[in-house]
Protein backbone atom coordinates (compact mmCIF):
# COMPACT_ATOMS: atom_id res chain seq x y z
CA UNK A 1 0.00 0.00 0.00
CA UNK A 2 1.32 3.76 -0.62
CA UNK A 3 2.32 5.38 2.42
CA UNK A 4 -0.04 8.09 4.16
CA UNK A 5 0.91 11.18 3.08
CA UNK A 6 0.71 13.78 5.92
CA UNK A 7 1.03 17.83 4.02
CA UNK A 8 2.66 20.30 5.71
CA UNK A 9 2.57 23.77 4.16
CA UNK A 10 4.06 27.18 6.21
CA UNK A 11 6.68 30.31 5.48
CA UNK A 12 9.82 30.75 6.87
CA UNK A 13 10.80 30.47 10.61
CA UNK A 14 7.27 29.20 11.13
CA UNK A 15 8.43 26.07 12.61
CA UNK A 16 7.84 23.60 10.15
CA UNK A 17 11.33 22.00 9.72
CA UNK A 18 11.86 20.86 13.14
CA UNK A 19 8.20 20.09 13.43
CA UNK A 20 7.18 17.76 11.07
CA UNK A 21 10.68 16.19 11.94
CA UNK A 22 9.05 15.60 15.46
CA UNK A 23 5.75 14.74 14.22
CA UNK A 24 7.09 11.86 11.71
CA UNK A 25 9.33 10.95 14.84
CA UNK A 26 5.91 10.24 16.68
CA UNK A 27 4.43 8.38 13.93
CA UNK A 28 7.00 6.34 12.85
CA UNK A 29 7.00 8.07 9.72
CA UNK A 30 9.44 9.46 7.38
CA UNK A 31 10.47 13.26 6.42
CA UNK A 32 10.70 15.26 3.32
CA UNK A 33 12.45 18.91 3.32
CA UNK A 34 11.17 20.15 -0.15
CA UNK A 35 13.30 23.16 0.86
CA UNK A 36 16.17 20.94 0.57
CA UNK A 37 16.06 20.60 -2.88
CA UNK A 38 15.28 24.11 -3.91
CA UNK A 39 18.51 25.00 -1.88
CA UNK A 40 20.49 21.85 -3.24
CA UNK A 41 20.08 23.55 -6.89
CA UNK A 42 20.65 26.96 -6.00
CA UNK A 43 23.98 25.49 -4.47
CA UNK A 44 24.66 23.41 -7.61
CA UNK A 45 24.00 26.89 -9.61
CA UNK A 46 26.47 29.04 -7.29
CA UNK A 47 28.92 26.32 -7.66
CA UNK A 48 28.84 26.38 -11.38
CA UNK A 49 29.08 30.03 -11.85
CA UNK A 50 25.48 30.14 -13.25
CA UNK A 51 23.61 33.19 -13.83
CA UNK A 52 20.59 32.18 -10.59
CA UNK A 53 18.75 35.24 -12.28
CA UNK A 54 18.51 33.64 -16.14
CA UNK A 55 15.60 30.68 -15.54
CA UNK A 56 17.48 29.25 -19.35
CA UNK A 57 20.84 28.74 -17.00
CA UNK A 58 19.18 27.17 -14.06
CA UNK A 59 16.76 24.73 -16.15
CA UNK A 60 19.97 23.85 -18.21
CA UNK A 61 21.64 22.28 -14.54
CA UNK A 62 18.75 20.30 -14.12
CA UNK A 63 19.99 17.71 -16.31
CA UNK A 64 22.93 17.92 -13.88
CA UNK A 65 21.06 17.69 -11.06
CA UNK A 66 22.14 14.40 -9.47
CA UNK A 67 19.93 14.88 -6.05
CA UNK A 68 19.43 12.55 -3.28
CA UNK A 69 17.88 13.07 0.30
CA UNK A 70 17.37 10.44 3.02
CA UNK A 71 13.69 10.31 4.49
CA UNK A 72 14.56 9.36 8.29
CA UNK A 73 13.57 11.97 10.97
CA UNK A 74 16.43 11.51 13.13
CA UNK A 75 19.03 12.43 10.79
CA UNK A 76 19.57 12.93 6.86
CA UNK A 77 22.19 13.98 4.45
CA UNK A 78 21.88 15.69 0.87
CA UNK A 79 23.57 15.34 -1.62
CA UNK A 80 23.88 16.41 -5.00
CA UNK A 81 26.17 13.89 -7.08
CA UNK A 82 29.63 13.25 -4.85
CA UNK A 83 29.19 16.56 -2.70
CA UNK A 84 27.48 16.05 0.93
CA UNK A 85 25.98 19.75 1.02
CA UNK A 86 23.69 19.06 4.16
CA UNK A 87 24.99 21.90 5.41
CA UNK A 88 25.94 24.27 2.95
CA UNK A 89 22.82 24.66 2.05
CA UNK A 90 22.13 26.25 4.83
CA UNK A 91 24.64 29.16 4.38
CA UNK A 92 23.04 32.50 3.87
CA UNK A 93 24.67 32.91 0.36
CA UNK A 94 22.38 30.22 -1.01
CA UNK A 95 19.41 31.53 1.39
CA UNK A 96 19.79 34.21 -1.02
CA UNK A 97 19.44 32.79 -4.43
CA UNK A 98 16.90 30.08 -3.79
CA UNK A 99 13.77 32.51 -4.56
CA UNK A 100 14.91 33.42 -8.03
CA UNK A 101 15.71 29.57 -8.72
CA UNK A 102 11.74 28.25 -6.85
CA UNK A 103 10.10 30.48 -9.20
CA UNK A 104 11.38 28.71 -12.17
CA UNK A 105 7.99 26.30 -13.50
CA UNK A 106 10.26 23.92 -15.30
CA UNK A 107 12.35 23.67 -12.23
CA UNK A 108 8.81 23.53 -10.11
CA UNK A 109 7.73 20.44 -12.17
CA UNK A 110 11.03 18.57 -11.73
CA UNK A 111 11.37 18.96 -8.43
CA UNK A 112 7.44 18.19 -7.79
CA UNK A 113 7.84 14.99 -9.74
CA UNK A 114 10.98 14.02 -7.89
CA UNK A 115 9.23 14.88 -4.76
CA UNK A 116 6.05 12.38 -5.58
CA UNK A 117 8.60 9.56 -6.07
CA UNK A 118 10.49 9.64 -3.30
CA UNK A 119 7.70 9.75 -1.55
CA UNK A 120 5.87 6.51 -2.84
CA UNK A 121 9.34 4.68 -2.39
CA UNK A 122 9.63 5.10 1.76
CA UNK A 123 9.36 2.36 3.85
CA UNK A 124 7.46 3.35 6.52
CA UNK A 125 3.52 3.44 6.94
CA UNK A 126 3.51 7.72 6.14
CA UNK A 127 5.87 9.96 5.23
CA UNK A 128 5.37 13.98 6.44
CA UNK A 129 6.18 16.14 3.53
CA UNK A 130 7.01 19.53 4.51
CA UNK A 131 7.23 22.91 1.96
CA UNK A 132 5.13 25.78 0.61
CA UNK A 133 3.13 24.04 -2.50
CA UNK A 134 2.76 20.34 -0.34
CA UNK A 135 -1.31 20.85 0.34
CA UNK A 136 -2.09 22.71 -2.67
CA UNK A 137 0.58 20.97 -5.85
CA UNK A 138 2.89 17.99 -4.40
CA UNK A 139 0.12 16.24 -2.74
CA UNK A 140 -3.62 17.82 -2.68
CA UNK A 141 -5.45 14.31 -2.41
CA UNK A 142 -3.30 13.92 0.91
CA UNK A 143 -5.44 12.99 3.64
CA UNK A 144 -3.82 15.57 6.51
CA UNK A 145 -2.92 19.10 5.09
CA UNK A 146 -2.06 21.59 7.32
CA UNK A 147 -0.97 25.16 6.93
CA UNK A 148 1.52 25.96 9.73
CA UNK A 149 1.59 29.74 10.86
CA UNK A 150 2.81 32.17 13.58
CA UNK A 151 2.78 36.01 13.23
CA UNK A 152 5.67 37.27 11.73
CA UNK A 153 6.91 39.16 14.70
CA UNK A 154 7.24 35.78 16.90
CA UNK A 155 8.72 33.61 13.77
CA UNK A 156 11.45 36.27 13.61
CA UNK A 157 12.28 35.76 17.14
CA UNK A 158 12.14 32.41 16.97
CA UNK A 159 14.70 32.30 14.19
CA UNK A 160 16.38 35.18 15.76
CA UNK A 161 16.91 33.78 19.49
CA UNK A 162 20.37 32.89 19.18
CA UNK A 163 22.07 35.96 17.43
CA UNK A 164 22.74 39.17 18.23
CA UNK A 165 20.77 42.12 17.93
CA UNK A 166 21.98 43.38 14.91
CA UNK A 167 22.48 39.84 12.84
CA UNK A 168 18.83 39.61 14.33
CA UNK A 169 17.86 42.25 12.57
CA UNK A 170 19.32 41.63 8.77
CA UNK A 171 17.90 37.76 9.34
CA UNK A 172 14.02 38.60 10.04
CA UNK A 173 14.91 41.35 7.05
CA UNK A 174 16.54 38.35 4.80
CA UNK A 175 13.29 35.96 5.63
CA UNK A 176 10.98 38.46 5.41
CA UNK A 177 11.97 39.38 1.90
CA UNK A 178 12.37 35.22 0.98
CA UNK A 179 8.97 35.34 2.19
CA UNK A 180 7.74 37.53 0.04
CA UNK A 181 9.15 36.48 -3.14
CA UNK A 182 8.46 33.41 -2.60
CA UNK A 183 4.38 34.33 -1.93
CA UNK A 184 4.55 35.91 -5.12
CA UNK A 185 4.81 32.17 -6.58
CA UNK A 186 3.05 29.95 -4.45
CA UNK A 187 0.33 31.07 -1.72
CA UNK A 188 1.53 29.53 1.33
CA UNK A 189 0.15 32.21 3.62
CA UNK A 190 -3.75 31.35 3.51
CA UNK A 191 -4.92 28.37 3.84
CA UNK A 192 -6.44 26.37 0.76
CA UNK A 193 -10.10 24.53 0.78
CA UNK A 194 -9.92 21.74 3.28
CA UNK A 195 -6.56 22.75 4.79
CA UNK A 196 -6.67 23.00 8.47
CA UNK A 197 -4.55 25.80 9.87
CA UNK A 198 -2.42 25.49 13.09
CA UNK A 199 -1.51 28.63 14.51
CA UNK A 200 1.58 28.46 16.60
CA UNK A 201 1.96 32.28 17.80
CA UNK A 202 0.83 31.09 21.21
CA UNK A 203 2.28 27.58 21.70
CA UNK A 204 5.46 26.49 22.46
CA UNK A 205 7.23 23.65 20.27
CA UNK A 206 6.05 20.60 21.99
CA UNK A 207 2.39 22.09 22.48
CA UNK A 208 2.60 23.04 18.34
CA UNK A 209 3.25 18.81 17.60
CA UNK A 210 0.61 17.86 20.11
CA UNK A 211 -1.50 20.28 17.67
CA UNK A 212 -0.64 18.95 14.81
CA UNK A 213 -0.91 15.48 15.66
CA UNK A 214 -4.18 16.32 16.99
CA UNK A 215 -5.39 17.23 13.37
CA UNK A 216 -4.09 13.83 12.40
CA UNK A 217 -5.72 11.97 14.76
CA UNK A 218 -8.69 13.68 13.79
CA UNK A 219 -8.74 13.08 10.08
CA UNK A 220 -7.63 9.32 10.62
O1 LIG B 1 11.80 25.67 3.58
P1 LIG B 1 13.06 26.40 3.21
O2 LIG B 1 13.16 27.76 3.82
O3 LIG B 1 14.29 25.59 3.38
O4 LIG B 1 12.90 26.61 1.63
C1 LIG B 1 13.91 27.24 0.86
C2 LIG B 1 13.29 27.86 -0.39
O5 LIG B 1 12.84 26.85 -1.28
C3 LIG B 1 12.07 28.74 -0.16
O6 LIG B 1 12.46 30.07 0.19
C4 LIG B 1 11.37 28.68 -1.51
O7 LIG B 1 11.96 29.58 -2.43
C5 LIG B 1 11.68 27.27 -1.99
N1 LIG B 1 10.62 26.30 -1.75
C6 LIG B 1 9.59 26.23 -2.67
N2 LIG B 1 8.62 25.27 -2.55
C7 LIG B 1 8.67 24.37 -1.55
C8 LIG B 1 9.71 24.45 -0.58
C9 LIG B 1 10.65 25.43 -0.71
O8 LIG B 1 9.54 27.05 -3.59
N3 LIG B 1 7.75 23.42 -1.47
Amino acid sequence: VAPVVVAIDGPAGSGKSSVSKAVARRLGYGFLDTGAAYRALAWLALDRGADTESAASVVALLDDFDYSIGTDPDGYSVRVGEDDVTEAIREPRVAAVVSAVARVPEVRAHLVAMFRSIAAAVDRPGIVIEGRDITTIVAPDAPVRILLTADETVRMARRSAELTDLAADSVGRALAERDRADARVVDFLNAADGVTTVDSTHLDFNRTVDAVITVIEEAS
